[in-house]
């Protein structure tokens, strides 16, 4: 134990840590998860970036060389029992046991390595939570920090606005960009997304809430109003009946069970260049395999029949998507309230000839496997419109 101290001071010492890891904590039932710490420059000063994770929250202290050292002897070994050590020469690996016996391994690097000083919440900030409507919409004080239980919500906003980022710049545009995110809720991830295209895209946004709530609808027109937001409304309207001027990209994140569905074919039938959705609750699917009583070894168990209806349902989107002549991506999105609706479906219009039949085929495999006799999103596709 002695000597990962003596390590560690002097890599304090000769200013040579990346980063630290202290993990494996002593009580199960300990909240605090692990600390990660970085060195950081703050006003020319060299500290060191303590970002503690709980189980649901992070919270960030910086401490000079000294108070580092006393952070890490308060924590190592009677709350942590593991700690790795990246320096510019070696990495360290203290590892206590469970009888409180250290372990201590060192391995010499040869290749050259940085140390790099930036704040990790620079790299992550591309929502600033100064702004007056993130106080009006509850998640920061008034003197713009963000508040301790919102911190999760809050990283997770950020991260979605870098997902709808990458995936926007892949597509292109015309000098307006019209978006309607459909069942926007509360508008936190509506606002965080107006905000990061009206900072970093040098083009007009035209942002619609599509919300069937009248309160939400109210409040959040409000807030616009009040920030004096342009280009930005909120509409009280289902998303079956929303008749959008000009429709670009669509959103729809976590619009209940076949909502989802009504928003694709809003997205299809005004033919946006985008739709990203994640879908949520797909009880329409699962309806329908129940009714079927036709279940394999997999979804003979409850679970897994939950399970695979999700697969279904969304494999099934994706797959109209792509006959609707969408390039068709799945991928992970992030966790909204820890939950494990955590699909991300985005469909990017495509000039390429679709084989319709081939994909019409595979839709109607899927569905007669498990006897599904109706997928709301695949059935409502011709009704009231022009033939696919
Ligand atoms: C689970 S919340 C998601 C909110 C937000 N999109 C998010 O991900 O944080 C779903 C929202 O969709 C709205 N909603 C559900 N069905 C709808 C429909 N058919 N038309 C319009 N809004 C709907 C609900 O009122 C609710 O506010």
């Amino acid at each position: 134990m002695e000597k990962f101290f003596e390590k560690l001071d002097s890599s304090l010492k000769n200013n040579s840590i990346i980063k630290m890891t202290l993990s494996k904590p002593v009580s199960k039932n300990n909240e605090l998860r692990n600390v990660y710490v970085k060195p950081i420059l703050l006003k020319d000063n060299k500290m060191y970036q303590f970002t503690f994770r709980y189980e649901r929250r992070d919270e960030t202290k910086n401490f000079d060389a000294k108070q580092m050292m006393e952070q890490v002897k308060n924590l190592v070994p009677d709350v942590f029992q593991n700690v790795s050590l990246f320096t510019l020469t070696e990495d360290v690996t203290l590892l206590v046991s469970k009888k409180d016996k250290p372990t201590l391994m060192c391995k010499k690097i040869n290749e050259k390595r940085d140390v790099d000083l930036s704040h990790d919440h620079e790299k992550q900030r591309l929502i600033d939570p100064t702004k007056p409507w993130w106080n009006l919409l509850g998640l920061t004080t008034r003197d713009g920090k963000v508040m301790a239980d919102m911190q999760h919500k809050f990283k997770q906003i950020c991260k979605y606005v870098e997902i709808v980022d990458g995936v926007m710049r892949q597509t292109k545009f015309d000098d307006e960009i019209h978006i309607a995110d459909m069942g926007a809720g509360k508008g936190y991830l509506t606002f965080a997304l107006y905000e990061y295209l009206i900072t970093h895209y040098d083009k007009k946004i035209v942002m619609e809430g599509v919300e069937i709530r009248k309160d939400l609808v109210v409040k959040i027109n409000d807030i616009i109003d009040r920030c004096k937001l342009q280009n930005f409304k909120f509409v009280e309207n289902s998303i079956e009946d929303y008749k959008p001027e000009k429709l670009d990209v669509l959103i729809a994140l976590h619009a209940c069970d076949t909502a989802t569905d009504d928003a694709i074919l809003k997205g299809v039938r005004n033919n946006a260049k985008l739709i990203i959705c994640a879908p949520c609750c797909h009880k329409q699917v699962r309806r329908e395999m129940e009714k079927s009583g036709k279940f394999d070894s997999i979804t003979k168990y409850g679970i897994f029949l939950e399970r695979q209806a999700v697969m279904i349902t969304d494999a099934v989107r994706a797959l109209v998507l792509e006959y609707c002549g969408y390039k068709t991506q799945v991928m992970e999105f992030i966790e909204i309230d820890n939950t494990p609706k955590n699909v991300l479906l985005v469909g990017r219009k495509s000039e390429k000839n679709v084989d319709k039949e081939a994909v019409a085929k595979q839709i109607k495999e899927l569905l007669d496997r498990y006897g599904i006799e109706e997928h709301y999103l695949w059935k409502n596709l011709w009704k009231n419109c022009r033939t696919y």
